[in-house]
């Protein structure tokens, strides 16, 4: 080989490996990006290469669908041409009809309780429209908004709130805002008629935010999706969220000494709360949280249980885009860190939720209140006693 050549081939081995960094590093930009954008590298855990089997678990099949439609990737190399992406798509977003497919794609169909068929056969619908609603709640930006989830009944323990950690206050300039989720209580369900009265709640109190689904326990992870569109829509400033039950105490002063110490950086990505780890479905049919295998199969990701969290409003965007790419899950908590993992992101465990209680030796013990943000279960009276003992001003613990 003359040297001529020979330097000829070597430019060109040089130019291919040039190239070939350059396609790594744009690959692994593109995929940084998407993981919430912190810059690190995200080592994957198993094997590089996962054959990807149709699973016999109907959300996870579906959940699938749903990967393969947001990788772009995916479907570069599928050659997936844009007509069949969207007729993928059509077919797997917001579709109010009722899915009379479903008996036919989940085996035992017929014999599942009937929250799960109510909860199939509308699968698809998310677009649920606000009947109560309070556009100018954060019209002034709030540093903290408390989003408490509860039923048009529980008038008592709405105004228990109110008159103890929900109260709209302003401390050092930051300004904490206050909103019920409510869905429908029909009375085609044999619900006695409140709408008069929630109405008048409404008007007197301005903190209803009421939707027109059916308000089950099944449909809490539809209050969390319509929660994090108003959130988008009509309180895209907040600074952060708290968003629990109505059966919970908060400490709302030790919230915002929390928060108001919390790096930037830190704050972005905040999801704190008390955090299940290495949880999967339960199979017992007599217990509330029973998911059947022919639903899902697998483990549940890292979740905040669903008596309170608190989190960044900047993440709550975030979130509310990640919920067009996840199917609704049954369980409202495991839906959200469902969400969490598409962002890249997982719920930190702090210890100040006691989402279980404290030991009961405490529990008269007002000076076990005052550094912690979140005990379950509190009763409406309970609630309003442990506010104003707080506020003493002669507390000494
Ligand atoms: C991709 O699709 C186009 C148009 O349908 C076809 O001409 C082409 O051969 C396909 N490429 C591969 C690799 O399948
Ligand atoms: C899928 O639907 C969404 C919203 O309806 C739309 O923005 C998107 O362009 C669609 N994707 C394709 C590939 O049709
Ligand atoms: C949601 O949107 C679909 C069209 O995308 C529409 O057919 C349906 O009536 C809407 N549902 C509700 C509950 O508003
Ligand atoms: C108080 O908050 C308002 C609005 O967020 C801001 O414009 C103002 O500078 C703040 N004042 C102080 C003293 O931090
Ligand atoms: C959720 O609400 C929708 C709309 O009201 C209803 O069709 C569906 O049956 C409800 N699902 C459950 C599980 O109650
Ligand atoms: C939501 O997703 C869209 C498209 O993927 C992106 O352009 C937008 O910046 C995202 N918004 C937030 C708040 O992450």
């Amino acid at each position: 080989m003359s040297i001529g050549r020979r330097r000829l081939k070597l430019v060109g081995i040089l130019m291919m490996v040039n190239f070939l960094i350059y396609v790594i590093v744009e690959v692994s930009k593109s995929d940084s990006q998407d993981k919430g954008g912190k810059g690190q590298v995200i080592v994957p855990q198993g094997k590089f290469w996962k054959k990807c089997a149709a699973s016999n678990a109907y959300w996870n099949r579906e959940q699938q669908k749903l990967d393969r439609l947001y990788n772009p990737i995916l479907n570069l190399l599928n050659n997936v041409t844009v007509e069949e992406m969207v007729a993928i798509n059509a077919s797997l977003l917001n579709s109010c009809e009722m899915d009379t497919n479903i008996p036919s794609e989940i085996k035992d169909f017929d014999s599942l309780p009937d929250r799960f068929k109510d909860f199939l056969f509308y699968l698809r619908c998310k677009n649920y429209s606000l009947v109560l609603d309070q556009p100018t709640k954060c019209k002034e930006k709030p540093f903290l908004l408390l989003a408490i989830k509860s039923l048009s009944p529980q008038f008592d323990r709405r105004q228990a709130i109110r008159e103890s950690w929900g109260k709209e206050i302003k401390v050092n300039n930051m300004t904490v805002v206050r909103v019920f989720l409510l869905g429908d209580t029909p009375t085609e369900d044999n619900h006695p008629d409140l709408s008069n009265l929630i109405k008048y709640e409404s008007e007197l109190y301005k903190d209803i935010l009421l939707w027109n689904y059916r308000d089950t326990f099944f449909n809490l992870t539809l209050k969390e999706v319509l929660f994090l569109k108003w959130v988008s829509h009509s309180c895209a400033d907040v600074q952060f969220i708290f968003k629990g039950d109505d059966d919970v105490f908060v400490n709302t002063h030790q919230i915002l000494d929390y928060l108001k110490m919390l790096s930037a950086e830190k704050a972005k990505d905040l999801f704190i709360g008390d955090v299940i780890k290495d949880a999967g479905p339960h199979r017992d049919k007599k217990l509330k949280y029973y998911i059947p295998e022919s639903l899902y199969e697998g483990s549940y990701p890292p979740y905040a249980g669903g008596g309170g969290f608190l989190y960044s409003g900047n993440l709550a965007l975030r979130l509310y885009n990640a919920t067009s790419k996840v199917l609704l899950y049954p369980i409202d908590d495991v839906y959200t860190g469902m969400c969490l993992e598409k962002l890249g992101l997982a719920p930190e465990k702090h210890k100040g939720f006691k989402t279980f209680d404290i030991e009961e030796k405490h529990r008269n013990n007002i000076c076990a209140y005052s550094d912690l943000i979140l005990v379950h279960p509190r009763k409406p009276q309970e609630m309003i006693k442990i506010w104003s003992q707080l506020q003493d001003s002669g507390l000494n613990c």
